[in-house]
């Protein structure tokens, strides 16, 4: 079969090469965008005499036709067709004629497919954006019902102090709100349109490029050709973006998966976010948080391979960058079920409030309160972590812990102790008492989740 742009070329072309350089395989994805494109040139090509009206007209009847199509998903695509601009361009040929041959008129693949992502990347990042935003909901929801669960906050994965389970959740609340904010502050060098760059100098045609940009509803146009066919950065962001959501995502299904272990026990996740083992039957796997946790790492990858493709690329156009293209569906496609599974999980996992409780009474995360007790009452803090520290030593050779030290053995080693030490020892108590800025006693999480549900609805 004759290639659309076959008129320099004698030689065969052989199958097996044109499945190599095609891109048909995966950019049949932007078939909705790539329609709105070449509606939008041939609007301005009609309306600014570079072509007919009456072939304008023809051309937009044989173009709503194909969306229609696309649509109801009824284009049979080929892949010596090389990939959808010119799938899409024979197939206007075969519905109407030669007179579609016009719509390639003072355009390019080059400002063809760099448009064509800008209007997909565009769409797509509203719809992840509201995706964030329901599991910000999920994590708030699930943070209101658990602002008095007590567990153990850690440091180095070693019990630190004791914090309210709503605290936990709040942090990676507010984790996902600065994805959410950097998602949609990169609209904004995605909502650029490179159209009527065309193949990398402009054109001699009167074009009208802001006619055809405010068509596609960009809220800006490319004011230098060259850059408008060769940059990615678009794309750059979003991956980077993503990369820093997903690992958010990836480091709290690590929490998940410790805390369903047999070891910590401190959540338990439905069944329909679990899966079983072929050979032991008692297995109850986090397979989805695993696989959230594994997933960072194709959207990891699929960063530094376009930063890798479009390090080295000379202007303008290269071939190499048809290589932007599977990375960015790959990653749109990951990290937007990534949320919704996150989002399902959070919101039916069952929380063994008890047990995260009784994590925090058999410890010593409350070697602080007894510190800050001494340090309230005069003693200079150093002198009192020291205090604490040998007390720590001692009951670990005991087994014993701080509120297991008869009030007389407290008194002895200083007088300013007093019965109220074992209230103060108390995980609950260290925890409302954190009432600073942000800290995590209740009123304070109440008012971080208050803010939060006022900014959601
Ligand atoms: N399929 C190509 C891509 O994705 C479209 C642009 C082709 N342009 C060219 N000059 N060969 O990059």
């Amino acid at each position: 079969m004759a290639k659309l742009w076959g008129g320099r070329f004698d030689g065969k072309n052989e199958a097996w090469i044109d499945a190599f350089g095609a891109s048909i395989p995966f950019d049949y994805q932007l078939a909705k965008q790539d329609i709105l494109g070449s509606l939008a040139h041939i609007k301005m090509l009609g309306n600014t005499g570079i072509i007919t009206h009456e072939e304008a007209k023809q051309i937009t009847t044989g173009l709503q036709h194909l969306a229609e199509k696309a649509a109801k998903e009824e284009l049979t695509f080929t892949i010596e067709n090389e990939d959808i601009h010119l799938n899409l361009e024979k197939m206007l040929h075969d519905e109407i004629g030669p007179v579609a041959g016009k719509l390639h008129t003072a355009r390019s693949r080059n400002d063809q497919v760099a448009t064509d992502m800008h209007l997909y990347l565009k769409e797509q990042l509203q719809l992840i954006s509201k995706k964030i935003q329901e599991f910000r909901k999920v994590l708030v929801e699930k943070a209101e019902e658990h602002v008095e669960t007590i567990m153990p906050g850690y440091t180095h994965l070693q019990h630190a102090q004791p914090i309210s389970f709503a605290q936990h959740l709040m942090a990676y609340y507010g984790m996902l709100t600065r994805d959410q904010e950097r998602i949609a502050e990169s609209l904004k060098r995605v909502d650029i349109s490179p159209l009527g760059c065309a193949a990398l100098a402009g054109t001699t045609f009167p074009i009208d490029r802001q006619m055809t940009a405010d068509e596609l509803g960009f809220a800006s146009l490319y004011t230098n050709s060259l850059d408008g066919v060769s940059d990615r950065d678009f794309i750059l962001e979003f991956l980077s973006n993503s990369s820093i959501l997903m690992m958010h995502l990836s480091r709290f299904c690590e929490e998940l998966i410790l805390w369903c272990s047999h070891e910590f026990k401190f959540v338990e996740l439905t069944d329909a976010f679990s899966t079983g083992s072929s050979i032991m039957p008692q297995k109850k796997n986090p397979d989805m948080a695993e696989l959230i946790r594994g997933k960072s790492g194709r959207v990891f990858g699929d960063l530094l391979g376009l930063l890798t493709v479009m390090k080295g690329l000379p202007l303008a156009y290269n071939k190499d960058l048809q290589e932007d293209k599977e990375g960015m569906f790959d990653t749109v496609h990951t990290v937007s079920t990534s949320l919704e599974i996150m989002a399902g999980m959070i919101s039916t996992m069952k929380v063994n409030t008890q047990v995260m409780h009784d994590a925090t009474e058999k410890d010593f995360s409350n070697a602080t309160e007894l510190a800050d007790y001494l340090a309230t009452k005069g003693i200079p803090f150093r002198q009192a972590h020291e205090i604490v520290g040998k007390l720590v030593l001692s009951c670990t050779q005991k087994g014993i812990f701080l509120q297991d030290i008869p009030l007389t053995d407290y008194q002895a080693i200083s007088p300013v102790i007093d019965s109220d030490i074992y209230e103060t020892l108390a995980s609950k108590t260290a925890v409302i008492r954190r009432h600073s800025l942000g800290g995590t006693g209740f009123e304070q999480v109440r008012a971080q989740i208050s803010a939060a549900k006022q900014i959601l609805v």
